[in-house]
């Protein structure tokens, strides 16, 4: 890895806010180029060169996917415009048919809105229930909280890999297994969870992973809904278009085609799977246990730097992965991050996204450091000695 990779270091900023997005390496941004410049044509539609080498790289790419989330065929990979397209798809186009009026999901206060959300819908419009499992101290999810909170109507667990909060590794091999036993379908939202640890679905045996490109440095607007093969099939389109159909007639006679296709209705994001195919292999000649360990030594650093600081108040210290929430005493987060700006720092400050979190924190709002494996020591050495300034804060600010 070379921090020379990434334009956006060249700018000078100090970044920590890779929970909400990640830098893009060079090679992301020219095979995307070479894309557009070399062979822009349109995938499974042209009889000509740029059109074929175009759609064997978008095939490759789903190929280069199932490797990536050890899934067992590359069918069971769903191009879709991010973790939160893939989730509303999941919801939406399987469980909203296979759900049935007092089944209950299990899920967290801490997951995101983009899983919370349509699952909230679904309560609302068929009458399932959403049971929220006990979250352990500092706001973990542990293996016994969700095995004390399945019953006979648990139908399915929805889960992040890691919460992009908290930052908590969730037990997915056990819960997975514990899910398989007893019939429980598993979702796994993996947008903070693919970009920073190892992911393999049949271990963890994981029914339905979503997440996003740009988390894990590839582009915006693209993403990856994983589903098994039998319940892929199962699942409605949410759109209907071009590609994803085999014939039709005026009469509505429709046939589809067989999954993934069925469910890529129209023109892909195509410049952005080829993105996605050179981030995925920057990723893995760096290695995914590296970018682990990385983020849990800059982690451990960063506290061993703040710990004598009374006026910072982290409220995640002991859980694994590469985020820190904290507070500065008496700032308002938002405050705090507008006040690290001036030192070209970016962190992000709020409720992450996960609001009904702020039932169970002390505090309504927090800052984040989301670190990634082109962090520095240094870069948090500079982050540190902004933290111990923070008297002059509102003398900076205001
Ligand atoms: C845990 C989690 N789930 C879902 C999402 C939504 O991802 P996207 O905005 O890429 O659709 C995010 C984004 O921050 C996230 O952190």
């Amino acid at each position: 890895m070379n921090r020379e990779d990434f334009p956006l270091l060249k700018t000078g900023i100090i970044y920590f806010d890779n929970g909400a997005t990640s830098l893009k390496p060079k090679a992301v941004l020219n095979s995307m180029n070479d894309y557009y410049e070399n062979y822009g044509a349109n995938i499974h539609r042209g009889d000509y060169d740029a059109s074929y080498k175009a759609s064997e790289i978008y095939e490759q790419t789903r190929e280069i996917c199932r490797d990536f989330i050890g899934a067992a065929s590359k069918d069971e990979i769903v191009f879709t415009s991010g973790t939160t397209d893939s989730l509303n798809k999941i919801i939406f186009g399987f469980f909203k048919q296979y759900l049935k009026k007092g089944d209950e999901v299990l899920i967290t206060k801490a997951e995101h809105a983009s899983l919370l959300l349509p699952f909230m819908m679904l309560e609302k419009e068929i009458g399932i229930h959403l049971v929220y499992m006990p979250l352990s101290e500092e706001y973990r999810l542990t293996f016994e909280s969700f095995k004390n909170s399945v019953t006979q109507k648990t139908k399915v667990v929805a889960i992040a890999g890691v919460s992009n909060v908290v930052g908590d590794h969730r037990p997915l091999k056990e819960i997975g297994a514990y899910c398989r036993e007893n019939q429980i379908l598993f979702l796994v939202d993996g947008a903070q969870s693919v970009p920073h640890q190892a992911t393999n679905v049949l271990e963890d045996h994981i029914d339905f992973l979503a997440f996003s490109a740009h988390k894990m440095l590839g582009p915006t607007g693209i993403g990856v809904l994983y589903g098994r093969k039998e319940l892929l099939k199962k699942m409605i389109p949410l759109e209907y278009g071009g590609d994803m159909n085999q014939s039709f007639t005026s009469l509505g006679e429709v046939t589809l085609k067989d999954v993934p296709l069925r469910l890529e209705a129209g023109t892909p994001p195509i410049a952005e799977v080829i993105g996605l195919r050179s981030a995925i292999l920057y990723l893995k000649e760096i290695g995914m246990e590296e970018i682990a360990k990385q983020e849990m030594y800059l982690k451990k650093y960063f506290l061993e730097q703040v710990k004598d600081l009374p006026q910072i108040e982290v409220y995640n210290a002991s859980v694994e992965g590469g985020n820190v929430i904290f507070n500065i005493q008496d700032v308002f987060s938002q405050d705090a991050a507008i006040y690290l700006n001036h030192f070209k720092i970016c962190t992000r400050a709020g409720a992450h996204c996960a609001k009904a979190l702020k039932e169970e924190l002390p505090v309504q709002n927090t800052v984040r450091l989301s670190f990634y494996f082109y962090n520095t020591k240094k870069e948090i050495d500079t982050l540190v000695a902004a933290l111990k300034k923070s008297d002059t804060l509102y003398d900076i600010i205001l």
